[in-house]
């Protein structure tokens, strides 16, 4: 949790009073243009993000708490002026609402599932066709159905009992959410106790959510306060309902429309729009909107009526939930996967708008993929402002052929993510240059590669990354790597959090650590003893695994053993990796020649060497280690590597099994029967059939002398 109020008093005890600074007064918002505005909030972006690092990961603060927050207050009082302008690395959107500890989980009595899409009448008409065929009806008989507009917000499920409202969940993962009774009891249309008759036990389900105007003001008084400011009444709904302290949902303006039934006691109507009826009788809200529908044609002309309509309603839709009205048809109907057949939500289609595109952002991803993603001028698709987009990769850029400063056609359909469909050509200002996709990480610099026949490049500064860094500790620990007793992935995330894990070589720097560890939460003495010995433990460590851990791409625990064996030692193979980063060397030729390593994964390695800050990182980490050597073995001067070997009668000097895995260790085949893709048939005594073959064959064939001279045992 990183935003202002959330942060924990500065560790140097320095309170609230000035910085000293002597800068002049920020502009006033109201006199700033757009792109004043937008140039600030990318400043303040950067700038927050720097304090954060310096704050929680260096325990160095440069600022006071107050200079701090008055950072965050004028990001949010920029934000509130020029919504549009939310960047998405903005510090307001780094953290969701999510709470710091977890709700209680409520399992649901009856599970709460989705809906099933269709996009035109076509779909419509078939998810009906369907319906008839299922329960046997005839091809023409008449359909009722309730419409619903599709609210976009957060369904929950409420339990009643004795007509008291006792308990409410989120849907969660349809079968258990989460428990926010006490938020729920905060919104004034959800009724405490239900008007008149009902049943002893009953569910009912519906949908939270948050108007546009509501959301308008919320974002106001929010970005007034200093607080965080929302992207999309959709978000505004879900934080404001997950809040640990109730106090804060009851100060958010939440609405609440219902439409479905969960558990009941005993059955409360015999078709839906009567259900409807229930629910208003009770005290709940049920969208004005709602609408019975005599056939499937009616339900045609209200989808095209609400389409009309969508824009200038109060709140976001994005579509029309369609159900059979009569419920025991819906019981006989029943469901198939996750989705009932008695209901459909028909979506509108995707919505497209004509914007600018003002430049092309990447993103580092937390494997190194670099991805791009278009910054557009924003621009209202569907009721939803729009400045981002994803690219997907290089190679769509070049096929759409994209330049910034183009004009493209933007779609957003349902929740995805909006797209750039296409360019509109003639619209192409002049000068416009082809994109030249970054060959660096826009993250940390390291140089950013593309294997052949692959879609993405990634950053090849792994260990060096920020974007990267977490994932790569986490694989630096696990088993086949240096295996850190209770150093797992929760604990890694833990300490990098706090700021203590920079590089792996910080991990061996933990046991210096022992004593504040003790005093975590969840930790005691003990616990971080036996931590601070296991991970001493690891300071020996044979060759392959501390390969195996630096996590190079393609480099798995088979061909971490490979290198392991064929260089031997860390020194020698550092030196000949650093050798092999040149291409076309001695030393890289060498490492293309290894059997099982091939060229694509010398490439990875000589990538990896290349880049100069792994250099330094694998030093400071040797520094720490004692590394074991492995045994070595001679693959490129024996004549054996690459062969494929055939053993034949009794050997005197060796079982085999040994001779086989010699024979393997240096870098051959072995299999059992003799045929022309054999390059050698070592044979012993008494050899039968194999031997005569190979003769035959014009194969090789050797006694077990020659064998052990040629395996280096002689
Ligand atoms: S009925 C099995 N009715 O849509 C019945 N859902 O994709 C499922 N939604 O999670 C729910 N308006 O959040 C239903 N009038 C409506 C709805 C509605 C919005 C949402 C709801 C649900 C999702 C299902």
């Amino acid at each position: 949790m990183k935003d202002a109020s959330r942060r924990p008093p500065s560790p140097r005890g320095r309170g609230s009073g000035g910085g000293g600074s002597a800068t002049p007064p920020p502009p006033d918002i109201e006199n700033l243009t757009e792109q004043e505005a937008a140039a600030e909030l990318e400043q303040l972006a950067r700038e927050i993000a720097h304090h954060d690092r310096l704050y929680h990961q260096k325990d160095a603060p440069e600022i006071t708490d107050a200079e701090y927050d008055a950072l965050h207050r004028r990001n949010a009082a920029l934000e509130a002026r020029f919504p549009e302008l939310i960047r998405a690395d903005s510090p307001s959107q780094r953290i969701g609402e999510a709470p710091e500890a977890g709700f209680a989980k409520l399992r649901h009595r009856v599970p709460m599932l989705s809906l099933d899409n269709a996009m035109n009448a076509e779909e419509f008409a078939d998810f009906c066709a369907r319906a008839r065929r299922f329960v046997g009806l005839p091809t023409d008989a008449p359909l009722a159905f309730v419409a619903e507009p599709k609210i976009d917000g957060l369904s929950i499920n409420l339990t009643y009992e004795q007509g008291r409202f006792v308990s409410g969940a989120t849907r969660g993962n349809g079968t258990e959410g989460e428990d926010v009774t006490a938020n729920l009891r905060t919104i004034s249309a959800i009724p405490d106790r239900l008007k008149g008759q009902a049943p002893a036990l009953i569910e009912i389900r519906g949908e939270v959510f948050m108007t546009k105007a509501d959301f308008l003001k919320m974002n106001e008084a929010q970005a007034a306060a200093g607080q965080k400011v929302f992207a999309n009444p959709r978000n505004a709904a879900a934080g404001s309902l997950r809040q640990l302290d109730p106090r804060i949902t009851a100060g958010r303006p939440l609405s609440m429309f219902a439409y479905a039934q969960g558990e009941s006691s005993e059955p409360v109507a015999d078709t839906h729009w009567h259900y409807l009826q229930r629910l208003r009788e009770w005290g709940f809200q049920v969208n004005p909107l709602s609408r019975l529908l005599k056939s499937e044609a009616d339900a045609a002309a209200f989808q095209a009526e609400m389409a009309l309509q969508r824009s200038h309603l109060g709140y976001d839709i994005d579509g029309v939930v369609y159900k059979l009205d009569d419920l025991a048809l819906e019981r006989r109907l029943g469901f198939v996967g996750r989705a009932p057949r008695w209901a459909i939500a028909w979506k509108f289609p995707a919505e497209q708008a004509m914007t600018e595109l003002r430049g092309i952002h990447i993103q580092v991803g937390r494997t190194g993929a670099l991805t791009p993603v278009a910054r557009l001028e924003p621009v209202n698709v569907g009721g939803v402002l729009v400045q981002n987009a994803t690219l997907h990769n290089e190679d769509e850029i070049a096929r759409k052929d994209i330049r910034i400063g183009d004009t493209v056609v933007l779609q957003r359909a349902g929740d995805v993510i909006p797209q750039i469909v296409s360019v509109v050509t003639d619209q192409r200002p002049k000068g416009a240059k082809p994109f030249v996709f970054p060959e660096v990480c826009p993250v940390c610099g390291s140089h950013a590669v593309r294997p052949p026949g692959e879609a993405v490049r990634r950053c090849t500064g792994g260990l060096i990354c920020e974007a990267q860094r977490v994932e790569r500790l986490i694989h630096f620990v696990s088993r086949p790597a240096f295996d850190i007793d209770g150093l797992g992935e929760k604990t890694i995330r833990e300490f990098y959090e706090e700021g203590w894990l920079h590089s792996p070589a910080d991990l061996f720097r933990l046991p210096a650590r022992e004593a504040e560890i003790a005093q975590r939460e969840g930790w005691g003495e003990v616990s971080a003893r036996n931590l601070s010995r296991a991970i001493e433990a690891r300071r020996r460590i044979p060759l392959d695994r501390f390969v195996y851990a630096l996590g190079i791409r393609r480099i798995g625990a088979t061909n971490a053993r490979l290198l392991a064996r064929h260089y031997g030692s860390f020194a020698n193979w550092r030196a000949e990796m650093v050798a092999a980063s040149q291409a076309g060397s001695e030393a890289r030729s060498e490492l293309d020649n290894i059997v099982g390593i091939g060229p694509a994964i010398a490439e990875e390695l000589a990538d990896f060497f290349g880049e100069e800050r792994n250099l330094e990182l694998l030093d400071e980490l040797a520094a720490e280690l004692t590394i074991e050597d492995a045994v070595r073995a001679q693959t490129t001067d024996s004549e054996i590597g690459g062969k494929t070997v055939v053993f034949t009668g009794t050997m005197e000097t060796m079982t085999r099994p040994e001779a086989k895995a010699r024979a393997e260790e240096l870098g051959a085949k072995v299999t059992d029967s003799v045929s022309k893709k054999t390059d050698l048939v070592v044979v012993g005594a008494d050899a039968g059939s194999k031997a005569r073959k190979a003769i035959e064959l014009g194969v090789r064939t050797i006694s077990e002398t020659e064998w052990r001279q040629l395996a280096g045992l002689e």
